[in-house]
């Protein structure tokens, strides 16, 4: 194992499946000592052994990213078996279809909760580790439906917008900590969650042809992105947030 993550502590919370998961491989091969943070317990388990029978350093963890409690737990014992943490990628969330006329508040108090305040949960309780060591780098998990209007998927949207808003806050907030803090905004990826998640099968090919490149991105292209932005070489790179979206957005008109 060599590679920019040598020895480094890395969290990922969602880190068992879809981009998580992918994330969790591609900084472990890199280096990186991974906690596999998730609510899906035994998935959690079966990427921490998948990383650690390709040699690489995995823990699993199994905790919800909306329990303030399990993840203030996990975080202490990653502090207390490793003595730090340099890197907290943030990718647990989830999304729900639903026109603002019809979506309930209680439907925006989840999805906000879900993208949103759990996410800076995540942030703040590894804060106090990074500090310490003099620094660290944090991703969080954007959209491309947080850059815009997305009829249908207002909450998500409002959610995923104000990931980057948190995002650019604590950049400020943290600077002069060392801690770098960045967002990705992923278009379209062909996670096994989003392929299931679409009921007609022409959405896939909806999607495939809204992307310039003329296909839905990879969870490993998204992990790709997240490991530079987590990196040493990402260095003077901080409250950004980084369109991967194989050109979707880079057009006008009605993309998908
Ligand atoms: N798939 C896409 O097209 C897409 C595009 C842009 C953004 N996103 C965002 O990316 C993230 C991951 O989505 P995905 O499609 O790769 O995979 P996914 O839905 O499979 O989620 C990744 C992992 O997160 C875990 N997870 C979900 N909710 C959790 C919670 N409350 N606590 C702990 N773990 C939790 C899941 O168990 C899974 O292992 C989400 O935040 C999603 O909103 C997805």
């Amino acid at each position: 194992m060599s590679g920019r993550f040598m020895d480094k502590v890395a969290l990922i919370v969602g880190g068992a499946e879809g981009m998580g998961g992918a994330t969790s491989e591609r900084l472990a091969a890199e280096g990186a000592r991974v906690w596999v943070i998730d609510r899906a317990g035994d998935a959690a388990e079966a990427r921490a052994a998948s990383i650690r029978e390709a040699g690489g350093h995995a823990r699993a963890v199994a905790a919800d990213a909306t329990d303030e409690a399990a993840m203030a737990a996990a975080v202490a014992a990653a502090v207390a078996a490793e003595g730090r943490i340099d890197v907290l990628v943030a990718i647990a969330g989830g999304s729900r279809a639903g026109r603002v006329a019809d979506l309930p508040a209680s439907e925006w108090d989840r999805l906000y909760r879900l993208n949103v305040t759990a996410t800076a949960t995540a942030c703040r309780l590894v804060l106090p580790a990074m500090r310490a060591a003099g620094g660290g780098a944090i991703v969080t998990m954007s959209s491309i439906s947080g850059l815009r209007g997305d009829p249908g998927w207002g909450a998500y949207n409002a959610a995923k917008a104000a990931v980057i808003s948190l995002t650019q806050t604590l950049a400020w907030e943290e600077g002069r900590h060392g801690i770098r803090v960045n967002a990705v905004c992923p278009g379209p990826i062909a996670s096994a969650r989003m392929l299931a998640s679409l009921d007609d099968p022409g959405f896939a090919a909806r999607y495939d042809a809204a992307c310039a490149i003329g296909r839905m991105g990879r969870p490993e292209e998204v992990a790709a992105a997240i490991a530079f932005l987590a990196s040493d070489e990402a260095g003077f790179v901080s409250g950004a947030h980084l369109v991967v979206d194989g050109g979707l957005t880079a057009r006008t008109g009605q993309p998908v």
